[in-house]
């Protein structure tokens, strides 16, 4: 049966197999979907071992390896080669090892999937890590009216702008340099795993302003709490950007597009 799995150190907590499964059984794809993970030292013979069985067609790869299957790959998408990090892979007609990056377009579905357009949208970006590389293509690709980035360390935000300049303009500052309302704010930062908040003005957010956290958990995130003490109606967690991830994966893989909205609803049930 052809094998799939995600791979990552630490891998306990991965909704990944469980998603997957469900998304098999909706589809009526057979295949098994694993959870593996690798030594801190062995990503690559992790990965090359996983694609030397006959029935190993796809990996997902999650922290700490992204950055690192990106370097295994031997060619990428447009997507992936600008995310800097690949969270797919899969073996191309040669039998070699493409990486591809579903994280930017898993959340730009779940945004629209809950009926917000990006087009025309004035939007900013809180962070300027890995995970919010990975997501500008995919934004850019919206035309929204105007993307800004904030970030603690704001030569980081600057490096981003530049990288992304031909596909579209991006302002950038600190987190205190913005003041003015936005349609749909992204938090990328990290700082809510330390339970810390970016230090950001509530002028930013007005009752129609939509806020989204990349992270997510059992309680609601710090950002999403503080975005609805400034006054924001819809707030967003990460969730849905995680199962929209795996849907694009999984059509990588498959050929078939699995329905996501069951599979959050089965998920927050949980
Ligand atoms: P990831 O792959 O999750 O994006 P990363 O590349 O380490 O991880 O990036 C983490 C992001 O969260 C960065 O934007 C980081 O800000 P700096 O670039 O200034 O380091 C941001 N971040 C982490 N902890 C933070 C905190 N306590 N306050 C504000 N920003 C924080």
């Amino acid at each position: 049966m052809d094998l799939y799995a995600v791979v990552g150190n630490p891998i306990g907590h991965s909704k990944s197999p469980l998603i997957h499964s469900m998304f098999a059984e909706q589809t009526g794809e057979t295949m098994v979907y694993e959870k593996i993970e690798a030594p801190l030292d062995e990503f690559n013979k992790t990965v090359t071992h996983f694609f030397a069985q006959d029935n190993g067609k796809g990996l997902n790869v999650t922290v700490p390896f992204k950055e690192q299957a990106w370097e295994l790959c031997s060619s990428r998408t447009e997507r992936a080669e600008l995310a800097g990090a690949v969270n797919t892979l899969f073996l191309d007609e040669r039998g070699q090892i493409c990486g591809d990056n579903t994280d930017g377009v898993g959340l730009v579905a779940d945004i629209k999937q809950q009926g917000i357009e990006l087009k025309g949208k004035k939007i900013l970006i809180v962070g300027a890590g890995g995970a919010v590389r990975g997501i500008l293509q995919p934004i850019l690709k919206e035309y929204p009216a105007e993307l800004c980035i904030c970030n603690r360390t704001v030569s980081k935000a600057e490096a981003l702008a530049q990288m992304m300049t031909g596909l579209g303009d991006i302002a950038f500052g600190s987190f205190e340099s913005f003041s003015e309302a936005f349609d749909i704010v992204i938090n990328g930062t990290s700082a809510s795993l330390n339970g810390e908040l970016p230090p950001l003005q509530g002028t930013i957010i007005t009752k129609n302003t939509v806020c989204y956290d990349m992270m997510y958990g059992a309680e609601e995130t710090i950002f999403n709490q503080w975005a609805k003490s400034q006054g924001a109606l819809k707030v967003i967690d990460g969730l849905g950007m995680l199962v929209g991830q795996a849907a694009e994966a999984f059509s990588i893989w498959r050929g078939v597009r699995p329905q996501t909205e069951n599979v959050m609803t089965a998920l927050r049930s949980m």
